[in-house]
């Protein structure tokens, strides 16, 4: 079947329905025009897009729970080389197909992963998006340990956060002074056990401090903040993580890998 007219456009995104991201084509057709958070992702998209370079020529990105493909599309607008993954099979059909329907389907590669088979991945990406995934998983801190190691350049990170800005700085405590650990600006994470927004795979949420400490912690400088709950990163060099130091048998051990056993 042909879909270049715009009936056919229709027919095939109620075919492929439901969407997540509402997808704008050149006829006006939208593929979730109606979403219950407006023009999703495309209002996160102009916040961030000025802190992403221009012209991406040569430049490799990875886009993890690519959904539908809308960020994948913008930067393969913007000349890189994209690989999209995501675990649902339906949601990697309708990017797919809007990858045609754009014509970048040479510049754009989806596969069906978890973000924990990235680890047995060879390689490393200049630009990685880590957006809207890290509160689906049940295993987070491990996820971001996998996904750092993969980021050569920038990751820009963008999770459901708890209210709150606070920050707290963190030193030494003895055992019996609890306390601070109450504090608001104390990196902490919400246990989702049941349903969040009507959502089972909603599992932890973390608030801002938690987000900030995690990215430091999985080695990692923030270095921007596009817009709500977005954050830019960067390798730091300075400051790696315990998993490439003292740590590294955990991390192995958790993937199963641990060559001393
Ligand atoms: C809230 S949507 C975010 C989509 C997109 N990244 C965005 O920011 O608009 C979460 C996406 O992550 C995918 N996902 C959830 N768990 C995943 C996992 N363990 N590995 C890879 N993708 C996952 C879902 O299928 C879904 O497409």
């Amino acid at each position: 079947m042909d879909y270049a007219d715009s009936d056919g456009i229709s027919d095939k995104i109620k075919a492929l329905s439901p969407w997540f991201h509402n997808l704008h084509f050149e006829d006006g057709t939208q593929t979730a025009p109606d979403h219950f958070l407006g023009d999703f992702p495309r209002f996160k998209w102009l916040q961030l897009a000025p802190f992403i370079p221009e012209d991406l020529s040569g430049c490799h990105a990875l886009d993890i729970g690519c959904n539908a493909g809308f960020y994948t599309f913008e930067l393969a607008r913007r000349g890189a080389e994209v690989t999209g993954i995501d675990i649902d099979q339906r949601y990697l059909e309708q990017a797919d197909w809007a990858a045609r329907q754009y014509g970048l389907q040479d510049r754009v590669t989806f596969r069906q992963m978890q973000v924990y088979d990235l680890a047995r991945e060879k390689g490393e990406y200049d630009l990685v998006l880590f957006m809207g995934v890290f509160y689906h998983l049940r295993y987070p801190l491990l996820a971001l340990d996998i996904i750092a190691q993969k980021v050569k350049g920038m990751m820009v990170f963008q999770t459901l956060a708890m209210p709150g800005k606070e920050i707290y700085k963190q030193v030494d405590h003895p055992i019996n002074e609890r306390a601070s650990l109450l504090e608001p600006g104390w990196p902490k994470m919400a246990f989702i056990e049941y349903r969040f927004a009507g959502d089972p795979t909603n599992w932890w949420i973390p608030n801002h401090a938690a987000v900030e400490s995690l990215l430091r912690s999985a080695g990692m400088r923030i270095t921007g903040y596009p817009g709500h709950e977005i954050y830019l990163c960067e390798p730091d060099h300075e400051a790696p993580s315990c998993i490439s130091t003292w740590n590294r048998e955990e991390y192995l051990a958790a993937l199963g890998e641990n060559p001393g056993r």
